[in-house]
């Protein structure tokens, strides 16, 4: 049986994907490599916890002793998510962002060749980008310009991946998706926070003007993508995903509250993000073509989904804003609301 790492699989995406990677392909082994941060909960995978082809290997991509123990047996491809993923707390604290994203990256590349494996995916960002004016698209050619700490550790770690193919023709391929939205996402994200906030009737801190422009795909849709990536991408290559659905974040906003039934008034317009990038928007013309991939859930069907999922799981919720988030928030958010 094919062996597969899969890096970050307690988190919100990684999750998601390997409960759809596990339904595609009934003959595969994944180790699932997780420090467990504070967005690493493995109740996120407590339906799959029977499943003899999943094990869980708790080890930080930072520590190569530890992490090099799971390319001892035969390794078939790496499919990497791992990162700290939340472009405020890296405004904050870049430190932990520069760790895990480019020196874990590094690290993991380093096995992965040594271990001679087939393909190793590399889950990036359309933040690496940086920020488009109202009009045009990203593709996979559009010059990386990072802006804040968390999109310049992950366009290091592209650079990183590109770097490893062009000097020793190693197997990557790497992906960069934009917004994503669903089940199982840490409430720090603006959807899952807002939904959280609007179900207890606490105010939703909307950022400067709200006229921000995100390009939302539903979870599913990114991880069907990574799974075409790790299926037929081509080593070397890049591929975008996205949503098709540009939204400002008022617009986001009034979505949510008119489909929870809640008035308007629990908006509250706060300090801007420092540096906030003001549109993203994908073209996703190369991965329909080359991985004949497509978004397939449509925003109005996605949204109410993640509503009603959210709550359905208030017990989830609870449990993930206990503890250090209340730290978080206050240090976020205390100011501002
Ligand atoms: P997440 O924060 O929900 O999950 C990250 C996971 O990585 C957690 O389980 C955490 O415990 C784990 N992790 C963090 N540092 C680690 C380390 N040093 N060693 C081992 N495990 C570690 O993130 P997410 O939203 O699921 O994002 C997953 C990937 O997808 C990231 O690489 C992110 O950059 C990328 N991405 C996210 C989005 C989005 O909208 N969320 C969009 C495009 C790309
Ligand atoms: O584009 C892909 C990226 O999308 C991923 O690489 C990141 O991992 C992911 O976190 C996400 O980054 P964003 O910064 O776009 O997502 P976030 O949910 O934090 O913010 C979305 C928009 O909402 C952004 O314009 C900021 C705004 N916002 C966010 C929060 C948390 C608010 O107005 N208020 C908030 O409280």
């Amino acid at each position: 049986m094919k062996r597969i790492i899969v890096t970050g699989g307690c988190g919100f995406i990684g999750s998601n994907f390997i409960r759809l990677f596990l339904e595609q392909e009934p003959n595969l082994q994944i180790v699932n490599v997780d420090c467990l941060t504070y967005a690493g909960n493995l109740e996120n995978l407590k339906d799959l916890e029977s499943d003899s082809r999943l094990s869980f290997a708790r080890v930080d991509i930072t520590d190569p002793e530890s992490l090099q123990n799971l390319f001892l047996e035969p390794v078939d491809s790496v499919i990497h998510f791992a990162a700290e993923s939340h472009v405020d707390r890296s405004i904050l604290d870049s430190g932990p962002f520069i760790r895990t994203n480019v020196l874990g990256t590094q690290i993991l590349l380093d096995l992965a060749k040594k271990a001679s494996v087939r393909k190793f995916v590399h889950v990036s960002t359309d933040e690496v980008y940086g920020s488009l004016g109202a009009n045009g698209f990203f593709t996979e050619t559009t010059p990386l310009a990072p802006t804040s700490p968390y999109s310049a550790s992950k366009a290091s770690s592209d650079m990183l991946v590109k770097s490893y193919c062009h000097t020793f023709g190693f197997p990557g391929v790497i992906t960069r998706c934009s917004n994503n939205y669903g089940p199982y996402q840490f409430p720090e994200k603006i959807i899952p926070l807002f939904i959280s906030n609007i179900l207890e009737d606490i105010q939703v801190p909307v950022y400067g003007d709200g006229l921000q422009i995100r390009d939302w795909i539903h979870v599913t849709d990114h991880c069907s993508g990574v799974y075409a990536a790790w299926k037929s991408g081509v080593a070397g290559e890049v591929y975008n995903f996205g949503g098709r659905c540009e939204l400002t974040n008022l617009e986001l906003t009034t979505t949510l509250l008119n489909l929870m039934d809640k008035p308007k008034s629990l908006i509250k317009f706060v300090q801007d993000r420092p540096g906030h990038d003001r549109r993203y928007a994908i073209d996703c013309a190369k991965a329909e073509a080359g991985l004949g991939w497509k978004p397939v859930i449509s925003f109005q069907k996605g949204i109410a989904d993640t509503i009603r999922w959210y709550q359905e799981n208030r017990e989830w919720v609870a449990r993930v804003k206990s503890g250090a988030y209340r730290e978080y928030y206050q240090q976020q958010y205390g100011s501002r609301l």
